[in-house]
C-alpha cells in the first residue's frame, strides 16, 4: 500500500451536490474517506463545464482545473442519472473533457439513478464510454431505482442492500486503485 492516500474525484452527471445522483457520489466519497482516501466532489453548478465545442471553450479556466484535478487523482466515482436509457448530457461532456492522459490506466465506480425500475443500460454505456479513455471500471456496480424512495428525510439511504453494494463497489474501486498504482 502507498504510503500517499488514494486521490479520489467524484463526478455527477447532474448538476448540484443535492441531486439524487450527486447525493450517491458523495455518499459514496464518504466511504472512501473512511478508508483513508482524500476525496474531491466535481460541482458542475459551481464550476460549470462548457459543452466540448462550444465558443471559448479551449481556454475554460474551469476546464483546465477539472483536467489538472483529474489528473491527480488516482480514482474516480461516478453516478449518472438515466435519461432516455442512457447517461445524461452533463455526464457524457463532462467525460468528453477527459482523455486517456487525464484517466486512463485509473479505477472506476459507475453508478446510475432512474426515476423508473432499476436496469444496466446506464452503467453499460458508462463502461462502453470508458473503454476509449483507457479507464478501469470495477466489475461491481450499482443503479439505484425508483430514486424517488431511495433516501429518508435526512438524505441515507434506506435499503440496506443498496448500501451494501455502495461499499462493495467503492471498496473494489480502492482496492483496484492501489493495485494499479503499484
Ligand atoms: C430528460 C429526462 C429523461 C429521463 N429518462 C429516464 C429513463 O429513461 N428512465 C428512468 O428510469 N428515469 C428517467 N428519468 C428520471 C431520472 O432518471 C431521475 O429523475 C433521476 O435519476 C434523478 O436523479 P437526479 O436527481 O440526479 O437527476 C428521466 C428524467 C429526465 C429529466
Amino acid at each position: 500500500m502507498s504510503e500517499q492516500p488514494l486521490r479520489v474525484l467524484g463526478l455527477s452527471g447532474e448538476y448540484r451536490s443535492t441531486s439524487k445522483s450527486g447525493m450517491m457520489v458523495n455518499h459514496a466519497l464518504n466511504l472512501a474517506k473512511e478508508s483513508g482516501a482524500e476525496v474531491f466532489f466535481w460541482d458542475c453548478n459551481e464550476k460549470p463545464l462548457p459543452f466540448v465545442g462550444e465558443d471559448g471553450c479551449w481556454e475554460n479556466a474551469n476546464v483546465k482545473e477539472f483536467q489538472e484535478l483529474a489528473s491527480s487523482c488516482d480514482a474516480f466515482l461516478v453516478c449518472s442519472p438515466e435519461y432516455h436509457g442512457t447517461m445524461s448530457g452533463v455526464m457524457k461532456n463532462t467525460f468528453d473533457w477527459l482523455y486517456d492522459k487525464h484517466i486512463g490506466g485509473k479505477s472506476v465506480g459507475l453508478m446510475c439513478t432512474l426515476g423508473g425500475m432499476q436496469n444496466s443500460n446506464t452503467l453499460n454505456h458508462m463502461r462502453i464510454m470508458l473503454r476509449w479513455l483507457h479507464a478501469w471500471p470495477v466489475p461491481e456496480q450499482l443503479a439505484v431505482g425508483h430514486v424517488k424512495e431511495a433516501f429518508d428525510d435526512d438524505g441515507e439511504l434506506t435499503d440496506e442492500a443498496t448500501k451494501e453494494r455502495l461499499k462493495s463497489l467503492v471498496d473494489s474501486v480502492l482496492n483496484a486503485a492501489t493495485m494499479l498504482k503499484a
